[in-house]
């Protein structure tokens, strides 16, 4: 991760005028609701001395923004409209991510595909979640692509983001049992639950400095104790 000097946070909270020593800061990336960027929010930010410093988005209505708001986390939009190419907003998404001084970018239902470029500006500090075992359904419905499939048991990935589609090495994975009657809404909330509590014990394993692609197997992740 990189080096940089600390920030110092007043942490929000009613019985304590206490200052927090964030020193770990994370940029998140979000299309659509943003659940996920709520639980990083709710468990995570300006809490274990970790900093959400931006949300950004391709979309101006996301909720994900409307969670960064209120949660007083500065937001950017970046359409894809408003560019030349995927090149060109991912140089400006870029820019703004090194401008947050981030340690770690985190994909959150973020759903446009990253250019190489980015990806290698930023090798091993990109994070993803994916609703499925990994490299089990990877692309678009991982949900659905599970049901069709006829799995008893799918799940949830966490994994660092490469040049492909879901294929970065994993970094946590967890099951999830599909329900006997096999009810898409009952099966995405029992993922959405599991993701919840993942996406923050990931990002605070990393944040420990206790993740780190295998030098002997660059498509595994070690994790230290
Ligand atoms: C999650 O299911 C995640 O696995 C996938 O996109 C969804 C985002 O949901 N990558 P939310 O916006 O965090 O609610």
């Amino acid at each position: 991760m990189t080096g940089r000097g600390r920030a110092l946070n007043r942490i929000p909270d009613e019985t304590s005028t206490a200052v927090a020593l964030c020193d770990f800061r994370i940029v998140v990336l979000a299309s659509g609701s943003g659940t996920n960027l709520q639980a990083i929010l709710d468990t995570l930010h300006r809490r274990e001395r970790i900093e959400v410093v931006g949300v950004g988005s391709d979309k101006p209505g996301a909720r994900a923004l409307e969670r960064a708001r209120d949660a007083g986390v500065e937001t950017a939009v970046f359409p894809r409209e408003e560019y030349a190419g995927r090149d060109a907003r991912d140089a400006a998404i870029a820019e703004w991510i090194e401008a947050r001084g981030a340690d770690l970018v985190v994909l959150a239902g973020y759903m446009q595909l990253l250019s190489p470029v980015f990806v290698a500006r930023f090798r091993e500090r990109v994070v993803n979640i994916h609703p499925a075992l990994l490299p089990a359904f990877p692309g678009l419905d991982a949900i659905g692509q599970a049901l069709d499939a006829g799995v008893e048991t799918t799940g949830v990935t966490v994994h660092y983001v490469d040049e492909g589609i879901d294929t970065g090495p994993p970094i946590l994975q967890r099951e999830v049992p599909v329900p006997g009657d096999r009810d898409r809404e009952r099966l995405e909330a029992a993922i959405h639950a599991v993701e919840h509590e993942l996406y923050p014990e990931a990002i605070r394993m990393i944040a420990e400095g206790r993740v780190r692609i295998d030098p002997g197997d660059p498509s595994a992740v070690a994790i230290d104790d």
